[in-house]
């Protein structure tokens, strides 16, 4: 399949690109301790790694993820091909959708598959100017050793996957682990969770995909919101430190963070502006400004919740895109709406359009949640979710 091609290269993606190149030669030309350094690169594709980035961050724009494989489920519909086939027809077919959504995050099946009149899904998202992904990780197994905990993965022929997924039209990918306040979280599955996501992200870069980091720190437990705040520096942390001694191109990839908010059991809530005030401020100690952008997962909020703490968020003024990459916080009222009868497709893509324009408004910091209905008012947290 051709390459999809979006948008041409801006002079500041070419910039970044020299600045880069700059500091390559610095590292390699004066090694005054002995340790091995070596220049930062990412195969032939970083400036492209870096215009994907940009472009999946661009102002008003979030992702939307559907790469869960079951979402049908939870309106009581069989997860057979025929109904995941129409589900991703609704979504990637909505008219007017490339406005407010980037980037789409799909699984496998839905890279390779077809709307029921044949057009492929990755064509529907080229017309409307949004860059397919892909999730390529393996799911979750125990970890032994931990604390209950667990590790993601798919490293095993990854390289291979992601060259085929960018043949096929893919730009970037998504790896999601997680880690658990309640089991601790242990040095080990901290150390394991960020080591993975390093690697992952250094294959996906060889392969021409933009990484999604995706460290899930899970909403599971009844803790203060401090004792988030202490957990997500510490993951981001080891993060960013195996990205960098991977070699990976900050410029080249996308974060996927969970909020920092309390634990879902807490017996407080916190409100939109304190959530935002925790995440910015782990944000801004954590994470370089040479990152393109922060596409936050919902993680059970309710749509507005999700809209209303990223809105909070884009009060202040950034230096990163702050925005969204979301499952369910765009999917639960297109979901209820649609009941998987074709009579209700128009209605439920209505709906997909008025979440992705809310939290675009909020990419912005200028949604208001007046009016919003009470569906976009339920919260959806589960234990134990699996994308
Ligand atoms: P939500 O937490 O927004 O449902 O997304 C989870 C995810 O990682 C989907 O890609």
């Amino acid at each position: 399949m051709a390459s999809v091609k979006l948008s041409a290269p801006s002079s500041q993606w070419i910039a970044g690109e020299r600045s880069l190149d700059r500091r390559s030669r610095i590292l390699t030309a004066a090694p005054r301790r002995r340790v091995a350094v070596g220049p930062i690169r990412a195969g032939s594709y970083t400036d492209e790694l870096v215009q994907t980035a940009k472009f999946t961050a661009s102002s008003r724009h979030g992702i939307l993820a559907i790469d869960e494989q079951d979402a049908e489920a939870s309106i009581g519909l069989d997860n057979t091909e025929a109904n995941r086939q129409a589900y991703r027809q609704l979504l990637l077919t909505t008219p007017g959708l490339g406005e407010y959504i980037s980037g789409a995050i799909l699984f496998e099946e839905t890279l390779y598959q077809s709307t029921t009149g044949g057009k492929k899904f990755v064509d529907c998202l080229r017309q409307e100017k949004i860059m397919p992904g892909i999730k390529v990780d393996k799911g979750l197994v125990p970890l032994p050793g931990s604390n209950n905990e667990s590790w993601c993965q798919g490293l095993d022929g990854l390289a291979s996957r992601c060259a085929e997924y960018y043949k096929q039209g893919a730009r970037f990918a998504k790896w999601r682990t997680v880690v658990s306040i309640p089991c601790g979280p242990s040095a080990l599955a901290v150390k394991e969770a960020a080591w993975g996501l390093a690697r992952y992200a250094a294959i996906a870069q060889d392969n021409g995909l933009v990484p999604i980091v995706e460290p899930e720190i899970l909403l599971d437990g009844d803790h203060p919101i401090e004792r988030t705040l202490e957990v997500a520096e510490k993951v981001w942390a080891e993060v960013f430190y195996y990205l960098a001694e991977n070699n990976v191109v900050f410029e080249g990839i996308l974060l996927k963070p969970s909020m920092v908010t309390p634990g879902a059991e807490h017996k407080e809530k916190a409100s939109p502006e304190m959530i935002a005030k925790y995440t910015l401020k782990m944000l801004n100690r954590r994470v370089p400004p040479a990152v393109p952008g922060i596409m936050f997962l919902s993680g059970g909020q309710s749509e507005m919740e999700a809209t209303r703490n990223l809105n909070a968020m884009n009060q202040a003024s950034n230096p990163w895109h702050v925005s969204f990459s979301y499952a369910r916080a765009l999917q639960n009222t297109v979901l209820k709406t649609w009941q998987g009868r074709l009579e209700n497709v128009v209605a439920a893509q209505k709906a997909l359009l008025v979440r992705a324009k809310a939290n675009s408004l909020a990419q912005l910091g200028h949604y208001s949640a007046k009016g919003e209905s009470e569906e976009a008012k339920t919260g959806m947290f589960q234990k134990g979710y699996t994308y």
